[in-house]
């Protein structure tokens, strides 16, 4: 670049970083992620380092950024709240090069043995002053310009987490530096509640992009009520002001270690995931050991920070302009970073909800390749004009899945503007249909997402709704748990809900890791299944806002499932607790000529109920009212003693298969009666698991469960 060129572009950065810092500093809405703004500032250091007549005074590498907001009250720092240097170098070599600064400053050479530091984490929020006086906290302040911060306490008060009164302290001023952040977990659940928000028409609520922002904006609110409704966290690392800690602070710890676990001692949330290490050995295990579980905390660091322990030492390193020469910070991979928005898919997820998609030109974050993204909802990706083409910002952080947070608008020339993408349109992209079952979508007055309509019969929502419809609390199928089904859906044997009953010994003993023990445990736990109650079938069938309760009440009211699939909305509605949401629920359920059919099949596959309210489940029924026939040579036994067993236990015993039939028990060479069981579905029984249901307990004898109607 030509001498003007290189002062063009100085002058570019600083007033790009300065717009930047603006936006994250005193908005508290970042334009563009982290690692972009480091890279600019990385690049406008360079530049200044090697022509210094090109630094000025007013360049943001010469001044720490953060103003105070009209509204708070200027808080004078007793003792200026410094940064502290970052080694930008995510590798070993980033702890190497401090220690070996640090043994140089200390003017230590190779036979002295190594420093001690104490390593922690560096937590992703703002920092805190905290100030105490006579054990009380009586004010809280941010950073702001490191000189002079903002007021907060009231903001900081509605923080359950931070002591009004420190435990058992004496100290006249303990000024207490930390850092706010927001859990992960709790960032994820304020997000939600913002888009609900937003749905229901809320004015003034957005989303946020991260948990730093979410906090840093809650710090920063005026209304402390709103404050207070933040999920908002801290963790204690250092000190700023201490008078009177013992005379002339003399009962201070002597080292940062041994402060850290006095603070915790007082009350104050320290976090436990430090350490004490010698040497560059030392902090390069930490840093490599917190690496491997960054993705498993609870919260987002960027890095590590690594202090020398011995307080006496890093009085002798002292600082140097702003930053203290005892302590650096090690980063970690960015969890968030810019790249290209190829196209928007649509997902259909386990419970039917369609989320658009990001495609995305594969970038690194947050230590792995990403190349989708969710978008979460409709109005989320309309709300922020995300539009095929845009450059986005990427969110990758623990083990939530990547999220696209913004829109670098800045990026798109305005001469682009007029060639991007459509506005995203959900309904219209998907003809109105789901992807996967070509059911028609809908999305409910009053929701954030659009579903699809299929149900039962959507391949995407099968999963889902094969577990809620052995559920405990539903069909109640004993050993049919999660792993099972993934297994049994992706290995094809199940489709729709009335294959479960038409399962055999034969196809489950193929799928892997299953036993015949365990095979033979699940045929009895389908069967004993069989026979239930009216709300529990109606529960089990996993329509749209009809739980336990609203199931019951239907039961009571129609007393069987015909008369219910019949049912118009104003019968519905005629209901007790039934409200229109439900009523056109269960009614646009059973409009669906596939879900009465699914209906029809589980009664032909022998599920029988107590009509009406029954909500006293019969439990285990026996085989008390069900057709068997028998083929084949069976293990143990002759086919006149199953036979017995069978009528003993109040079962019938056909000679031919039919549609009535119930279970075919089958032995070794079974012929025509095995095929004609499978033509017709009829569930087929080996003998293990023929015992299994009749050790399971007889029905009673004089409480027949009624017939398949
Ligand atoms: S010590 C004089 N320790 O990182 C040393 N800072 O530039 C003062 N931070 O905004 C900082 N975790 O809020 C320290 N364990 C930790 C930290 C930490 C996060 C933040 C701090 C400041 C920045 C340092």
């Amino acid at each position: 670049m030509s001498a003007p060129d290189i002062a063009h572009r100085a002058a570019e950065l600083r007033a790009l970083l300065q717009r930047h810092a603006h936006s994250y500093y005193v908005l508290d809405t970042p334009a563009i992620p982290d690692a972009e703004y480091d890279r600019l500032y990385q690049e406008l250091e360079a530049i200044e380092a090697a022509q210094p007549a090109l630094r000025t005074p007013d360049s943001p590498t010469q001044r720490v950024i953060g103003a105070v907001l009209d509204g708070f009250v200027p808080v004078r720092h007793a003792v200026a709240m410094l940064s502290i240097r970052t080694e930008t170098d995510t590798e070993a070599s980033g702890a190497i090069a401090f220690d070996a600064r640090v043994r140089r400053e200390l003017a230590l050479t190779d036979t002295d043995p190594p420093v001690e530091y104490a390593a922690e984490l560096k937590f992703d929020g703002l920092a805190m002053n905290l100030r105490y006086e006579q054990g009380l906290l009586v004010q809280a302040a941010t950073r702001g310009d490191g000189e002079t911060g903002e007021d907060v306490t009231q903001n900081i008060r509605t923080i359950a987490q931070i002591p009004r009164r420190l435990r058992g302290v004496e100290v006249e001023v303990l000024e207490v530096r930390g850092e706010v952040y927001i859990r992960r977990d709790d960032f994820e659940a304020l997000n939600e509640r913002q888009r609900e928000l937003i749905a229901q028409g809320a004015k003034n609520e957005k989303t946020f992009v991260n948990p730093r922002n979410a906090a840093a904006g809650a710090v920063r609110q005026l209304d402390p009520a709103i404050a207070a409704r933040r999920p908002l966290s801290f963790f204690a690392y250092g000190l700023g002001e201490v008078r009177g800690w013992g005379a002339d602070n003399a009962a201070l710890p002597a080292t940062h270690s041994a402060l850290l676990d006095a603070l915790a001692a007082m009350g104050l949330p320290v976090c436990d995931e430090r350490a004490v290490v010698p040497g560059a050995d030392g902090l390069v295990a930490f840093h490599a050991a917190v690496g491997a579980k960054r993705d498993a905390l609870p919260f987002d660091i960027d890095g590590v920070v690594y202090k020398v322990n011995d307080r006496a030492l890093q009085q002798r390193l002292g600082f140097v302009t702003r930053e203290p020469r005892w302590a650096v910070a090690h980063k970690y991979p960015a969890q968030e970073q810019m790249t290209r928005l190829l196209g928007i898919d649509i997902q259909v997820g386990r419970t039917g909800k369609l989320t658009p998609v990001a495609k995305l030109e594969p970038v690194f974050v947050g230590g792995t390749t990403v190349s989708n993204a969710t978008l979460h909802n409709e109005d989320e990706v309309r709300r922020r004009d995300v539009r095929v083409g845009d450059t986005v910002i990427v969110r990758r952080a623990g083990d939530v899945i990547p999220q696209v947070v913004g829109v670098v608008h800045e990026a798109a020339p305005a001469a682009d503007a007029a060639s991007r993408g459509e506005p995203f349109d959900l309904y219209q992209r998907l003809g109105g249909q789901c992807p996967v079952c070509g059911s028609p979508i809908a999305r409910e007055e009053g929701e954030v997402d659009w579903r699809c309509t299929g149900g039962l019969t959507c391949p995407a929502q099968r999963k889902e709704a094969i577990l809620h419809f052995a559920g405990r609390r539903a069909m109640d199928v004993e050993g049919l748990g999660d792993k099972l089904v993934d297994q049994l859906v992706d290995a094809g044997l199940i489709r729709t809900l009335p294959e479960l009953y038409t399962l055999g010994l034969a196809k489950l003993s193929a799928l892997e890791r299953m036993g015949e023990k365990s095979a033979a445990n699940l045929l009895a736990g389908l069967a004993a299944s069989r026979h239930t109650t009216l709300p529990r079938f109606l529960f089990a069938l996993g329509i749209r806002h009809v739980g336990e309760t609203t199931a019951k009440d239907l039961a009571r009211h129609f007393g069987s499932i015909d008369r219910l699939m019949d049912a118009t909305e104003a019968q519905l509605l005629e209901v007790k607790d039934v409200g229109p949401v439900v009523a056109h629920s269960v009614r646009s359920f059973f409009d669906q000529p596939h879900h009465r059919e699914i209906v029809e099949q589980l009664r032909a596959a022998g599920i029988t109920w107590e009509e009406g309210s029954g909500t006293q489940p019969v439990g285990i029924a026996g085989v008390a009212g069900l057709t068997f026939v028998l083929t084949g040579t069976l293990p143990t036994m002759s086919r006149d003693a199953a036979r017995d067993l069978i009528e003993a236990a109040g079962g019938k015993v056909a000679g031919s298969v039919s549609k009535k039939t119930h279970f075919v028990v089958a032995g070794t060479e079974a012929g025509s009666k095995l095929d004609k069981a499978q033509e017709l579905g009829v569930p087929v029984l080996d003998e293990a698991a023929l015992l299994a249901l009749l050790g399971a307990g007889a029905a009673p004898a004089n409480d027949p469960p009624a017939e398949p109607t």
